[in-house]
């Protein structure tokens, strides 16, 4: 089920933003803030968190997956994808394509325009760059040496 967190869920999403290999768990902590931000009232400002809950009956309990998107300021109806995750043991089940769809859908139902999100082009963001690729993200930019010297950030980009 993908639905809204709720400020019950920060402990499990922070767990999840480390079991699907998104942040190393040293940097959890940037997690927790973003969510603390979330609830105290970055929601009214539109961004938005969603999270796949696993349906008991299949075996899994938890968190599948989650997704954190919000707006871009000085554009017009332009967003940024800030993190989506899926739990390692749920990789390549088509649950990160499911959430996405959904994050795209609930942007169009709201009037929006663009879709940005970041990525990294260190071999460790092969499989994210991978998944954009193959949801139809076009590679817009390349900004070298962004997130430190040799590590090259790549904007993908998706009109809604
Ligand atoms: C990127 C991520 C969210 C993808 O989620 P997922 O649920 O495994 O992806 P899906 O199963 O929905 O894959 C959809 C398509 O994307 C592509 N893809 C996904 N993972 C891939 C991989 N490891 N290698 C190559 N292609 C991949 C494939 O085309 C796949 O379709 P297919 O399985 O039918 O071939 C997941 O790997 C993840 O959580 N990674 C760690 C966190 C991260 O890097 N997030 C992005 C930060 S910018």
């Amino acid at each position: 089920v993908i639905r809204s967190a709720t400020p019950a869920d920060a402990p499990a999403v922070v767990a999840l933003a480390v079991a699907s290999e998104l942040f190393p768990p040293e940097e959890a902590g940037a997690v927790e803030t973003l969510l603390a931000e979330f609830f105290a009232g970055r929601a009214e400002q539109g961004h938005t968190c969603l999270v796949d809950d696993a349906n008991p009956t299949d075996g899994h309990r938890g968190l599948r997956a989650v997704a954190y998107y919000q707006p871009l300021a000085a554009t017009d109806r332009a967003w940024e994808l800030l993190m989506i995750g899926v739990h390692r043991d749920r990789h390549r089940q088509g649950v990160g394509a499911r959430l996405l769809g959904h994050v795209e859908d609930d942007l169009r139902a709201r009037g929006q325009r663009l879709l940005l999100v970041q990525t990294s082009a260190d071999p460790a963001f092969d499989r994210a760059r991978a998944f954009y690729a193959a949801l139809g993200y076009d590679e817009e930019a390349r900004v070298r040496d962004y997130f430190g010297d040799g590590d090259d950030m790549v904007l993908f980009r998706r009109a809604l």
